[in-house]
């Protein structure tokens, strides 16, 4: 199968993104074909440093390298360094009507959350994606499960496109972990985790060990001060579990049993030694590529290529499709 997704060069991905996104990348890897994108047309539709924009993009390849996408295999690269990506946006905008884009909930959340920033950039944001997807054929996208309404337009509007003017894309399908599609905040376990909020709320997989460990101290907890997991009743402990036994392969039950009559100080101490021992390697490996960015620039240079050739031969067949050129 043809697999594709991408994160946004935003800085401070945190453990909902690997745990969501990213892991999954791996094991996929290993029997299909991957296009792994590091989406910075889809960073600037929200207020942003252009000061930082280089380094975060070196941060979010470093990352994929890092979890161990292998870039002889799969494909990674920067999306505006691929410029069909923005042409056929513009033409799947056509067919893309308004009504479905309003609906989309990413949409609302951010335009609540930036009142002066709200662009047209942000509101078409699903038809780049749909663009990205629909470009390189791809089957099949793992996201987090807050990105399946835009995996799910995509469909809408690859069937439309395949009506209109003639079968040329498959209807991209979403793969969602089997857990972990939405880990919650550190500070509020009813909201996800997310990069745009207060720092103390999510955990960086580049943050130092003495930060994971005050992090993880001064989440939130429940009431009650057994270690169960319950979202309804206990939200905050269900979701540090459900990182536990993430990270350990654990399942929560046999992690329940382990910290049976210990309190949540015990627990949340272990958790933060798993989650420091979990990322060493990302820390280790980030540090490694800072001093090695020409290494990763080549990298990223190959992977255009390797993405251009497909996207070129994609654009050729819609344009003619479209009776464009
Ligand atoms: P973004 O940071 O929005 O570019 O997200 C990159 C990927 O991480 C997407 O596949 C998201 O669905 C996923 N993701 C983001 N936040 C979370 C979260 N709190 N839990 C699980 N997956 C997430
Ligand atoms: N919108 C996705 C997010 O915020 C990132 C993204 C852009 C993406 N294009 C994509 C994910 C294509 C999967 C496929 O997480």
């Amino acid at each position: 199968m043809r697999i594709f997704s991408g994160i946004r060069p935003t800085g401070n991905i945190h453990i909902g993104n690997y745990l969501g996104a990213v892991k999954q990348w791996i094991e996929l890897q290993k029997k299909n074909e991957c296009v792994f994108c590091i989406v910075d047309m889809h960073a600037i539709t929200t207020p942003y440093d252009v000061k930082e924009m280089q380094k975060n993009i070196i941060d979010a390849a470093s990352i994929y390298l890092a979890a161990g996408v292998d870039p002889e295999k799969s494909i990674i690269f920067v999306q505006s360094g691929v410029k069909e990506h923005a042409e056929l946006a513009w033409l799947l905008g056509t067919i893309t009507p308004m009504g479905e884009l309003s609906r989309m909930t990413q949409f609302k959340e951010k335009s609540k959350q930036h009142k002066d920033y709200i662009n047209a950039g942000l509101f078409n944001y699903p038809v780049l994606m749909a663009a990205d997807i629909l470009l390189y054929k791809g089957e099949a996208v793992p996201v987090g499960k807050d990105q399946e309404q835009h995996v799910e337009l995509a469909r809408t509007i690859a069937k439309k496109f395949n009506q209109k003017f003639g079968n040329i894309f498959p209807e991209p399908e979403t793969i969602l972990p089997k857990s972990g599609a939405k880990i919650m905040s550190l500070t509020d376990p009813k909201k996800k985790m997310s990069k745009s909020d207060d720092a103390k709320s999510y955990i960086s997989l580049f943050d130092t060990p003495e930060d994971i460990t005050k992090k993880i101290m001064a989440a939130s907890t429940d009431s009650g001060k057994d270690i169960i997991y319950n979202i309804t009743k206990k939200p905050g402990i269900s979701n540090l579990l459900m990182i536990y036994s993430l990270l350990t392969d654990e399942p929560t039950k046999k992690i329940e049993e382990k910290f049976k009559g210990k309190g949540y100080g015990e627990f949340k101490k272990s958790l933060a030694e798993v989650v420091i021992n979990y990322l060493e390697p990302f820390r280790r490996k980030q540090k490694e590529l800072q001093t090695r960015d020409v290494y990763v620039k080549e990298l990223l240079n190959k992977g255009k290529s390797r993405a251009e050739t497909i996207a070129k031969t994609t654009m050729q067949e819609v344009r003619e499709k479209m009776g464009l050129g």
